[in-house]
C-alpha cells in the first residue's frame, strides 16, 4: 500500500539560487543541505508535513543526474512514494506488467528499501518507491545533527555558507575535474560506480 509522498526531487544547477524560489519566496523552510558523494550530489531538504522537496545539484559531471540536468535543463526528477511493504508491492506492479528498474529493492543502511519505476510506465515521471525501517527518522536525525556540528565546526553557517560549503565540497578530491586529471585510480572507481548506476539504480536518497 502507498502511504504517501515521501519526497519530490528537482534537479537543478544550483542549490543556493533554487533556495531563493523554494526558501525566500515560496517559504518552504529549508531543514538541512548535504552532500551525497557516493552518488554525487548535494541535497537541500525542504520538509512540508510528512513529505519534503529535495534540491538536488550534481556536483560530478559523470553521474546520472548531471546528465539528466544537461539534456532536459532543472526540472522534476523523480516522485518517491513509501510504502509499507516493498516486496508485496513490486510484485503487484510486475504482475500488472509496469516496468520495473528494480526488481529486487536496493537495500540501503539500516535496512530501508528503495526501487525505481521506469518512466515509461509512469506516464514520464521517475518514480521511486522507498520502505522505511522503524529507526529511519532516528538515524536522520542523528546524520542531520552530525552535519551541523561538522557545518559549525568549520565555522559555516548552513545558510549564509552554503555556497563557500559547495565550492569546498568540489574542490576536494573525487569531485572536480582537476582532481579526476591526477586521480586516475579515482576515476576508476567512479566509472564502476557509474556503470553500476546504469545498470539500474537511480537512487538519490
Ligand atoms: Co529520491
Amino acid at each position: 500500500m502507498i502511504r504517501h509522498i515521501n519526497h519530490i526531487a528537482i534537479v537543478v544547477p544550483d542549490v543556493e539560487e533554487a533556495l531563493s524560489f523554494y526558501q525566500d519566496a515560496l517559504g518552504l523552510k529549508l531543514s538541512h543541505v548535504e552532500p551525497n558523494e557516493e552518488q554525487g550530489v548535494v541535497v537541500a531538504f525542504l520538509p512540508t508535513g510528512k513529505s519534503e522537496v529535495e534540491l538536488v545539484e550534481p556536483v560530478d559531471t559523470h553521474t546520472g543526474v548531471a546528465r539528466f540536468l544537461n539534456k532536459r535543463g532543472p526540472g522534476l526528477h523523480h516522485i518517491c512514494f513509501e510504502v509499507d511493504d516493498m516486496q508485496a508491492t513490486l510484485a503487484r506492479l510486475d504482475a500488472k506488467g509496469v516496468e520495473l528498474i528494480n526488481r529486487e529493492p536496493i537495500i540501503g543502511t539500516g535496512g530501508k528499501k528503495t526501487a525505481f519505476i521506469h518512466p515509461r510506465s509512469a506516464c514520464g515521471v521517475l518514480i521511486e518507491l522507498y520502505e522505511v525501517t522503524p529507526e529511519e527518522p532516528e538515524r536522520r536525525r542523528e546524520r542531520v545533527a552530525n552535519w551541523r556540528r561538522r557545518l559549525r565546526v568549520r565555522r559555516r553557517v548552513a545558510i549564509a555558507g552554503i555556497r563557500a560549503f559547495l565550492r569546498a565540497l568540489r574542490q576536494k578530491g573525487g569531485v572536480t575535474s582537476e582532481a579526476q586529471a591526477v586521480q586516475p585510480q579515482a576515476e576508476a572507481r567512479r566509472r564502476a560506480r557509474q556503470d553500476h548506476r546504469d545498470r539500474g539504480s537511480h537512487n538519490l536518497s
